[in-house]
C-alpha cells in the first residue's frame, strides 16, 4: 500500500494545528502508521531539503524546522501522495487554494506549517530518513 511522510512544521505545533490537521487526514479516510513528536537535528533536516542545498533560503529554512518541535508523520492509502499534496495546497500560502491547510491557515513561503512528500519515490527516501521499520506499525481499521 502506498504511503506517503508528513511534517507539521514548527509554526503547526506553535500555532495549535495539530489536532487540525492530524483530523483532515484521519476524516479523508487514510490511515496513519507512524507519528512522532521531535526536536529535528540540523544533519537530518539538512539531509531532509538536500535537493535545496543550492537555493538562497536553504539555511533559513534548516534554521526553520530545527528551531521548535515537529510532528513527522507516515500515513498510508491509495493515492496518498498526490491526495496529501493536494489537501496541503501549493507551497506559498497565499497563493494556495481555500480548503487547503496552507490555504486556509498560512500566508507565509518560509512557514507553511506541513511538508508532504513530492512524489512516490520521494516518499520511500523520506519515511527511512525519518523512520525506522520498528516504528511503523502496519494496521488496518475494525471499523
Ligand atoms: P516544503 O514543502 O517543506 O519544501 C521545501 C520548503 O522550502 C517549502 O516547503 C518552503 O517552506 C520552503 N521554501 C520554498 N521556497 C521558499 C522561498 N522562496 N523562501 C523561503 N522558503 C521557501
Amino acid at each position: 500500500m502506498e504511503r506517503t511522510f508528513l511534517a507539521i512544521k514548527p509554526d503547526g505545533v506553535q500555532r495549535g494545528l495539530v489536532g487540525e490537521i492530524v483530523r483532515r487526514f484521519e476524516t479523508k479516510g487514510f490511515t496513519l502508521v507512524g507519528m512522532k513528536f521531535m526536536k529535528v537535528s540540523k544533519e537530518l533536516a539538512e539531509s531532509h531539503y538536500d535537493v535545496h542545498k543550492e537555493r538562497p533560503f536553504f539555511s533559513s529554512l534548516v534554521n526553520f524546522i530545527t528551531s521548535g518541535p515537529i510532528i513527522a508523520m507516515v500515513w498510508e492509502g491509495e493515492g496518498v501522495v498526490a491526495a496529501a499534496r493536494k489537501m496541503i495546497g501549493a507551497t506559498n500560502p497565499l497563493t494556495a487554494e481555500p480548503g487547503t491547510i496552507r490555504g486556509d491557515f498560512g500566508v507565509n513561503i518560509g512557514r507553511n506549517l506541513i511538508h508532504g512528500s513530492d512524489a512516490i519515490e520521494t516518499a520511500q527516501r523520506e519515511i527511512s530518513l525519518w523512520f525506522s521499520d520498528e516504528e511503523l506499525v502496519t494496521w488496518e481499521s475494525q471499523m
